[in-house]
């Protein structure tokens, strides 16, 4: 089976993504793993449903190479990628006496890569963490790029920082145990890049879907090397969102709304995107930069891959507005949103009439 490897190439902070299906059973992840760590501690934080296929036999190979982990368990769920959370890890940490050369990897989906990710920027002022992700979202996006974080109650991914992992280690063969409804969510960020960067990407993702949701591992590696390198490309030319990056927020801004109105518990993240991208499609209709053939392209895409495509009946259009001028986006007072120009290329706009989005939220609601 394919493996692939690509390089985030930010200097002095520069890292290998390995994506391969049996990655985790290899010698590999473990040479990476005893690499990073040298003569230190190593802290691995992870979920209950993780342990039995992946993190186990992880452990058994770090002890048959004399490194003994301190484990730490996370129950799942968007709602706790809070600071309660993260500070128990913390305590966690001081249990397992990491020091500044210690190793943190992190085996589980974007709520744990991102909560993780920030327990080891803020510990010790930053120490160094690995993203095992096992999620298909995580595989193709929040593990990628050193976005760390966690939510408040008053909105998604508030407090943070900028910390990029060590290494990434990809396993396709993690997807195997995922839920089906997690895989597609997933896919809404594989498609957002198709929209943003490559509109070939776009079509071979629509013209694979089949395989991919069968699991066949080659179409899966595949989609996620494409997608790794994309954010790779971004992230390495701008790592901390002045400019070029804030394109893969694509569907973002009324997403992250739509969780926060939703308590981040009706929706996963990739299905309020998928929601949020067509409504944003529509804002660039209504600007007159988007083509109606791009919106129906993209639901067509989505539907296809079992995704929303419309705002729940619930909610209304000022709940929407209010909650995105919370958003982290906004800079004085104006929503910020990327906008698709044609399929493959995209622009980032602050200067949306607010008409324009009443209009394109009405006409997804
Ligand atoms: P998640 O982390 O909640 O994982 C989804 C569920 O799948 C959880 O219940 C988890 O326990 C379970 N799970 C994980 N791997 C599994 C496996 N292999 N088999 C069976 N079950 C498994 O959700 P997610 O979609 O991975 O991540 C969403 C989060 O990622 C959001 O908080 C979002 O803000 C964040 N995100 C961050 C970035 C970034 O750049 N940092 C980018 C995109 C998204
Ligand atoms: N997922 C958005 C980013 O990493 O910038």
């Amino acid at each position: 089976m394919a493996s692939y490897q690509i390089e985030v190439a930010i200097p002095e902070r520069d890292y290998i993504i390995d994506i391969e299906p049996g990655l985790l059973t290899s010698p590999k992840a473990l040479d990476t793993l005893q690499r990073l760590c040298g003569k230190s501690r190593l802290c691995i934080v992870t979920h209950p449903v993780l342990l039995k296929h992946y993190v186990t036999p992880l452990v058994e190979g770090l002890k048959q190479r004399g490194i003994e982990p301190f484990l730490h368990v996370v129950p799942s769920g968007e709602h706790r990628k809070t600071l309660a959370t993260v500070a128990k890890m913390y305590d966690a940490f001081i249990e397992a006496k990491l020091d500044r050369k210690s190793l943190v990897v992190v085996i589980g989906g974007g709520v744990l890569g991102d909560a993780g990710g920030f327990a080891a920027a803020s510990y010790l002022r930053g120490i160094r963490f690995v993203q095992i992700p096992t999620t298909l979202l995580a595989h193709v996006d929040s593990s990628v790029g050193g976005k760390t974080g966690v939510d408040l109650p008053q909105g998604k991914n508030l407090i943070g920082s900028f910390h990029q992992p060590s290494s990434v280690l990809i396993d396709p063969i993690t997807l195997r145990t995922l839920p089906r409804r997690e895989l597609c969510a997933g896919l809404a960020e594989v498609i957002k890049y198709g929209i943003i960067y490559d509109n070939a990407f776009f079509a071979r993702v629509d013209a694979l879907l089949p395989q991919i949701l069968k699991r066949d591992m080659d179409a899966l590696s595949e989609i996620i090397a494409r997608s790794c390198e994309i954010k790779a490309d971004v992230v390495r030319q701008d790592e901390t969102e002045q400019g070029l990056r804030a394109i893969l927020n694509f569907g973002h801004t009324l997403g992250h709304a739509l969780e926060a109105i939703t308590n981040y518990r009706r929706y996963k993240h990739g299905e309020a995107i998928a929601i949020g991208m067509v409504a944003e499609s529509r804002i660039g209709e209504c600007i007159g930069q988007t083509s109606p053939d791009v919106t129906n392209a993209l639901i067509h895409t989505l539907e296809r891959a079992h995704l929303p495509t419309a705002f729940p009946s619930d909610i209304t259009l000022e709940q929407i507005l209010q909650v995105a001028q919370r958003d982290k986006k906004t800079i004085g007072g104006h929503l910020s949103f990327v906008l698709p120009l044609r399929i493959g290329e995209v622009n980032v706009r602050n200067d949306i009439p607010v008409a324009a989005i009443q209009s394109a939220i009405q006409m997804s609601l």
